[in-house]
């Protein structure tokens, strides 16, 4: 396994967070129906592991596509603007989406991401994250939280550093 001497504590493990997917999974299948025409859209970049073991648990027929936005860069703070890389292809007027995220962090990016969603003619949309630092005040809260985050730089099962680290199996502290 790929080790790095930054890296200071493992913070969720590769086992832990496996077995919370799968429950996710289950809690996700069972709040939906083939009428709600659910697309489950990921949120590029740090979402694609999330997404990838996610959608193998969901046992309902769903389409697949992704958004790309961003807000960090390559800083450990959040700049408070979002911009939307890539808008999905998918026609999503009068289906259900889900939206995957890794982590809500300030809210910020769901409070544009929904608002542009809905207005793409989504019938509901809801966001499962599998981390949440409950910093947000408020703002947008996900539906399905993985585990709640504690409030230090986060890295591996997608989450990054300036583009490294997202590669690691389980998340941990940098
Ligand atoms: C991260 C993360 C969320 C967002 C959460 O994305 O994946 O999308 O920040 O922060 P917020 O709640 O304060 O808006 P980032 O902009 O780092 O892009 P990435 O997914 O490509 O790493």
């Amino acid at each position: 396994m790929t080790t790095d001497s930054a890296i200071q504590d493992v913070v969720f493990s590769e086992e832990a967070i496996h077995e919370r997917v799968r429950e996710l999974g289950r809690e996700i299948s069972s709040a939906y129906s083939a009428e709600d025409r659910l697309v489950v859209i990921g949120v590029l970049k740090g979402s694609f592991l999330f997404m990838a073991d996610l959608v193998r648990v969901i046992e309902i027929p769903h389409g697949i596509d992704f958004l790309m936005a961003s807000s960090y860069g390559d800083s450990m703070v959040s700049r408070g603007e979002v911009a939307l890389l890539h808008d999905p292809k998918t026609d999503l007027e009068g289906r259900a989406v889900l939206l995957v995220e890794d982590i809500v962090d300030t809210g910020t990016t769901l409070s544009v991401l929904l608002p542009h969603l809905e207005e793409r003619g989504a019938s509901r949309v809801d966001v499962v994250a599998l981390l949440h630092k409950r910093l947000t005040s408020g703002l947008v809260e996900p539906r399905w939280v993985g585990f709640d985050a504690p409030n230090s730089f986060l890295v591996g099962y997608g989450l990054d550093h300036a583009e490294t680290f997202r590669h690691l199996p389980y998340i941990a502290s940098l």
